[in-house]
């Protein structure tokens, strides 16, 4: 009699992201995690990540990088991103890899216009079996301060490749990988990218192009760092997701974390919390939305107080690994069962698990 009067009593509100967001007919809800950084060495970390009920996806943060896959010219080592991968395997979570190439982390002995090419035997013999999604470029056009139209970034297309109208190493880059992967989902991924804007705007011109030529592009991943109170709100996001899907691509929100500037208060963690539900409410309302990725789980690893002065805060597990209340924001937005298609399996979740 008590036995069952506490298994009655268990709070359905256990219930948790992954387990939500497939329930609602996406691929996945996934994070970002490093190898590297102190949450390894914490076992409450690494249950988390490990448990798929929270994350069924999840991607290596630097891991995959240029500068770690080939720290020489010709010398290739995997082993720091495939600590992630085997995880990912053995877990039986898929693997969206990150990155191929940007601006920034690239091979430290410089590079040149045919390195894509001559690689492609090397991608090819290396792709973990459950690598859904690989992130082939991203930053390539900065909108920048006083800035109203996005520039190439001449770090990259200017210092160390030749000039072009359109940077050559992109097409190069989606032709290379689609070469050496038929099944991997091809992505551009950028920042400030998630709202009406002329950086948006230059994305959707980019995927139409690569199009028109015939190079295979399957999605566009918007990275979603935003700050607590000036996020972009949901109609904006579900415009500007819609305006890639219409092209014929897939979107994901692949780095989403929502800073806010410390010390945390009850009101700005109520305003990332109603962020967070915005955000991930956007890819729940967009069909083309495959799923959500946070960037890192945990606010101790967070990338954020190191970039950003008097920032940070931004992920949904606290220090303490108590939980946000964004993490019951984020609950909501999958659960919000107002919204169309609610149940119906969505159609995203068949072929890959
Ligand atoms: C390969 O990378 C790993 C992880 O970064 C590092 O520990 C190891 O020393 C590297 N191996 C070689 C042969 O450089
Ligand atoms: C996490 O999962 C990996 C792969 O399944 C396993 O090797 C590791 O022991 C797990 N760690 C914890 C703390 O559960
Ligand atoms: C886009 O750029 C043009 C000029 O290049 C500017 O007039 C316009 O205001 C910009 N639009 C946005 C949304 O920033
Ligand atoms: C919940 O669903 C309703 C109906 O589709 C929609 O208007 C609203 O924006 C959604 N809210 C969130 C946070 O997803
Ligand atoms: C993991 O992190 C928690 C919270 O900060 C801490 O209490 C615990 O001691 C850590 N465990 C290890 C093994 O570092
Ligand atoms: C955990 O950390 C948060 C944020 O610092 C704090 O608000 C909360 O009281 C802590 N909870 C426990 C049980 O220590």
């Amino acid at each position: 009699m008590q036995l069952l009067l506490a298994v009655l009593a268990l709070p359905l509100a256990s219930a948790q992201l992954n387990e939500l967001a497939q329930k609602a007919g996406k691929l996945y809800f996934g994070t970002a995690t490093d190898n590297e950084d102190i949450g390894f060495q914490n076992k409450t970390y690494l249950q988390i990540l490990n448990d798929t009920k929270e994350f069924g996806q999840l991607t290596p943060s630097n891991g995959q990088k240029w500068f770690a896959v080939e720290p020489e010219l010709g010398v290739f080592n995997y082993s720091y991103g495939d600590v992630v991968a085997d995880i990912a395997t053995a877990n039986k979570q898929i693997l969206r890899c990150h990155n191929l190439v940007w601006h920034s982390q690239l091979a430290p002995w410089g590079y040149g216009i045919s390195y894509l090419e001559q690689r492609k035997p090397h991608r090819r013999s290396h792709r973990p079996r459950n690598q859904r999604s690989q992130t082939l470029v991203q930053p390539m056009l900065r909108l920048g301060r006083g800035q109203r139209s996005p520039q190439r970034r001449r770090d990259l297309s200017q210092r160390h490749l030749p000039p072009s109208p359109r940077p050559e190493y992109i097409r190069i880059a989606f032709r290379a990988a689609a070469a050496a992967d038929p099944h991997a989902k091809l992505y551009y991924n950028d920042y400030n990218i998630e709202s009406p804007n002329n950086k948006s705007a230059a994305v959707r011109a980019l995927v139409r192009d690569l199009k028109k030529e015939g190079i295979r592009i399957d999605g566009v991943g918007l990275q979603s760092h935003f700050t607590a109170g000036s996020a972009p709100s949901i109609d904006n996001l579900i415009w500007t997701m819609e305006g890639y899907t219409k092209l014929g691509v897939e979107v994901a929100l692949t780095e989403l974390d929502i800073r806010i500037m410390e010390p945390e208060t009850s009101s700005n963690l109520a305003q990332q919390s109603s962020d967070y539900k915005n955000a991930v409410g956007a890819c729940m309302l967009v069909d083309g939305c495959v799923g959500v990725t946070v960037w890192d789980f945990w606010d101790p690893v967070s990338w954020v107080p190191g970039v950003f002065t008097g920032m940070g805060s931004a992920c949904l597990w606290f220090g303490n690994f108590t939980k946000h209340p964004a993490y019951q924001g984020v609950v909501e937005a999958l659960t919000n069962d107002t919204r169309r298609g609610f149940g119906g399996g969505g159609g995203h979740n068949g072929g890959w698990w």
